[in-house]
């Protein structure tokens, strides 16, 4: 007897899952439409290299939340992988998020914080108090003319394939500057990558007699053992789909962004000495280039091979998957009418990333679900 239906296999669904299993003795059924659990922070194994790959993108896990990082630890240990990242600039390479190292060797300088700062500043006010009307005035307003055409623009113009003088200033809020040498990515507590690998820390997860779990299954779309028609009503249900896919689209589809990989073997051990080199300029078609071995240096990979991923980033059609959410006016007035047909759909908790139509990182998937699970527990057809 199934007591609850789990609808993909992701950070969100995976979490709900455990937790309903091992602390509320349910038996759950989870399906996901893909091959593989894990969603979009699965990873396997290059064939030709045997160098992990993260197929839907670069994932590195990162959390302050103590709750999170004492859960994840459960199923798996971390490295003690940092990330950093560099982008290359008219044929010149900086550190990113822009600090310190980036202004002086951009300027050409030696500026001290509080010098780099007062500049940053000046070349800010170029606005001269008036409101950003578009998302390059917005930029402008936050680092500069300089550094923004340098580092952000022609970046942003590729990721939404726009010039960013038609895009709203809503996109970027704020564009951190560090006024120190410190170019450590993110600034969570908690950084790393799972030790034996992401597919071994899911599978972790639904290990439990208690878990059932159905692959190359779509809830949406018969023929299908587990979909909408034969389930909704008869069993609770975590929907972490597309919501707007649940109600076919009935106010008209969210908008997403894709990214597409173009992945290479290379006959080298190393092909740009580290994980994530971006691509600031627009003559470069692609946004960045992942190299997989980076995030595992304490691996016995080959030191004649490695793999690369180019990644090239556009607005989604139908038939793609669904990335970032564009949260154009628009989408946030259809959201908010599916939010009202969710809370009506009775015995359906819509979560996750798409079912919510938020980016979430895992810590915030895996946050998400731990705070709703008691709502899930009790849900009732
Ligand atoms: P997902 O992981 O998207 O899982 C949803 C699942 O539902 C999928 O497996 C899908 O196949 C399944 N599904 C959908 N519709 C149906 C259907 N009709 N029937 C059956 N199954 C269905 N997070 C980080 O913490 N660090 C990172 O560096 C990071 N990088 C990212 C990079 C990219 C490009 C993307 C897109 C995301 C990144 N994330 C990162 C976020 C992470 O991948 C997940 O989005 C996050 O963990 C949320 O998980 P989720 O379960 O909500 O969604
Ligand atoms: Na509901």
């Amino acid at each position: 007897m199934t007591d609850l239906v789990v609808v993909g296999a992701g950070l969100y669904g995976l979490t709900v899952a455990e937790r309903c299993a091992s602390q509320h003795g349910m038996n759950v059924l989870v399906v996901d439409r893909r091959p593989h659990i894990g969603g979009n922070a699965y990873s396997s194994v290059d064939p030709d290299t045997g160098i992990e790959v993260h197929e839907y993108g670069a994932h590195l896990f990162h959390t302050s939340h103590e709750g999170v990082w004492e859960y994840v630890n459960r199923f798996t240990s971390f490295t003690d992988y940092v990330h950093r990242v560099y982008t290359t600039h008219r044929g010149e390479v900086f550190p990113m998020p822009i600090n310190l190292g980036t202004i002086n060797q951009f300027f050409r300088s030696a500026l001290s914080p509080d010098a780099a700062r007062a500049l940053v500043a000046e070349q800010a006010s170029e606005l001269g108090g008036r409101a950003p009307q578009n998302l390059d005035e917005q930029g402008v307003s936050l680092v500069g003319r300089p550094l923004y055409d340098a580092f952000i623009r022609g970046y942003t113009a590729k990721q939404w394939q726009t010039d960013p003088r038609d895009l709203p200033a809503s996109i970027i809020s704020r564009l951190p500057v560090r006024y120190n040498y410190d170019n450590r990515y993110f600034n969570d507590t908690y950084e790393g990558l799972p030790t034996q690998g992401y597919t071994a820390w899911f599978e972790r997860m639904v290990d439990h007699p208690r878990i059932e779990v159905r692959l190359g299954e779509d809830f949406l779309t018969p023929p299908g053992q587990v979909t909408k028609s034969t389930t909704v009503g008869q069993v609770p249900v975590v929907f972490t789909g597309a919501v707007d896919r649940y109600f076919d689209d009935a106010v008209g589809a969210l908008s997403w962004r894709t990214l597409d990989f173009e992945r290479d073997v290379v006959s080298t051990g190393d092909f740009q000495g580290t994980a994530v080199m971006n691509y600031a300029d627009t003559d470069v078609p692609f946004t960045r280039i992942l190299e997989f071995r980076h995030f595992h240096p304490e691996r016995d990979y080959p030191t004649d091979r490695s793999v690369i991923v180019r990644e090239f980033s556009r607005f989604a059609g139908r038939d793609d998957e669904p990335y970032y959410p564009v949260n154009a006016t628009t989408d946030r007035e259809r959201l908010s009418a599916y939010r009202e047909l969710a809370r009506a759909e009775r015995g359906v908790h819509f979560g996750g990333r798409l079912g919510t139509y938020q980016y979430l990182d895992m810590h915030m998937a895996i946050a998400s679900a731990l705070t709703n699970v008691d709502q899930v527990a009790a849900l009732r057809v």
